[in-house]
């Protein structure tokens, strides 16, 4: 299978190390050249600890590695079978892509978002064939974590949605089929997680490391809410609260905090940008004990 993957970001390449392990031909394209420059490293990197490891052999790492290309045009995707975007959680710029997409690829061709929140029928809307729209949500990072969360939206075709189960039961995931609402199942459960935490930093109860120590030891979580937000990225988590919040008519228990909002205006991002609760350039805080 020929797959397309637009946005060379975290998930945009967690997802093409996927689809080419599967053995899919995968093509990867990104506006920004330097994402997909540092997509093609961080692949190299990757996959090399795997060998490193003893998890795959130099074969099967010149296998995935040559399973994936990187496309300068949206035209160079036009012989896909399948299109996944990954690109920022923004309702009208994915509107604009899908719209755009589908002039480039054959009538077939399925059409899927990796949103996080984002209403699948809004984005199907904005097609000339809805119907082959879907929602395929990977969680990060994609080739560790065993979750797919499948969206039809209320256009998608029944054909589409056992076609893109299937494949994804393939390509060695655990599929929930759920329905399009905003968030779907995880990243509504989720939410409190964040925004309480947040709130708790807020009233000063405790700082980021205890709160993380906290949740961690006594709750058992694998990482903090803190360090989530940091490995997730704060513009994208933040861009999921607010979206979460507005999709539920403005309910306060999904309010976003000024605290997360000011960290992605000024740029800390969380790991990525080398900053975010955390200054990853110095050593981590311990929390209070
Ligand atoms: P990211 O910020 O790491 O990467 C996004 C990439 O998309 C960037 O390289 C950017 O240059 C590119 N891009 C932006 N607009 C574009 C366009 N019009 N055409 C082509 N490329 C474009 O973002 P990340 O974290 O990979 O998130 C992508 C999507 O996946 C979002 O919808 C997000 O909600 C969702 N998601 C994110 C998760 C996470 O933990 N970061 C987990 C699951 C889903």
């Amino acid at each position: 299978m020929k797959v397309a993957v637009i946005g060379s970001g975290t998930m945009g390449s967690g997802i093409a190390q996927v689809a080419a392990t599967a053995g899919c031909e995968v093509k990867i394209y990104d506006t920004n050249q330097d994402a997909l420059s540092k997509s093609k490293a961080a692949l190299e990197n990757t996959l090399s600890k795997l060998v490193e490891k003893g998890k795959i052999d130099a074969n099967e790492k010149s296998r995935i590695t040559q399973n994936i290309s990187y496309a300068h045009a949206l035209g160079d995707l036009s012989h896909s079978d399948l299109v996944i975007e990954a690109i920022v959680e923004n309702a009208d710029i994915k509107r604009k892509l899908f719209s755009e997409i589908e002039n480039y690829v054959s009538p077939e061709t399925i059409l899927a978002s990796n949103t996080s929140s984002l209403s699948i029928a809004s984005i199907a809307a904005s097609c000339e064939k809805p119907e082959r729209v879907i929602g395929i949500h990977f969680f990060n990072p994609a080739p560790l974590m065993q979750l797919v969360e499948i969206i039809p939206a209320v256009q998608t075709s029944e054909a589409v949605l056992k076609f893109i189960t299937q494949t994804i039961i393939d390509w060695k995931k655990v599929v929930a089929v759920v329905k399009d609402t905003p968030g779907f199942i995880v990243n509504r459960v989720a939410r409190p997680f964040y925004s309480e935490s947040l709130r708790i930093y807020e009233e000063g109860v405790a700082d980021f490391a205890t709160i993380d120590w906290s949740l961690k030891t006594i709750g058992g979580f694998r990482m903090g809410p803190f360090e989530l937000m940091d490995f997730i990225g704060n513009d994208v988590n933040y861009a999921v609260t607010e979206s979460v919040f507005t999709a539920f008519y403005f309910d306060p228990r999904f309010k976003p905090s000024f605290t997360q909002k000011r960290l992605t205006e000024a740029g800390f991002m969380g790991k990525k940008s080398g900053r975010g609760y955390y200054d990853y350039s110095t050593e981590l805080p311990k929390p209070t004990e």
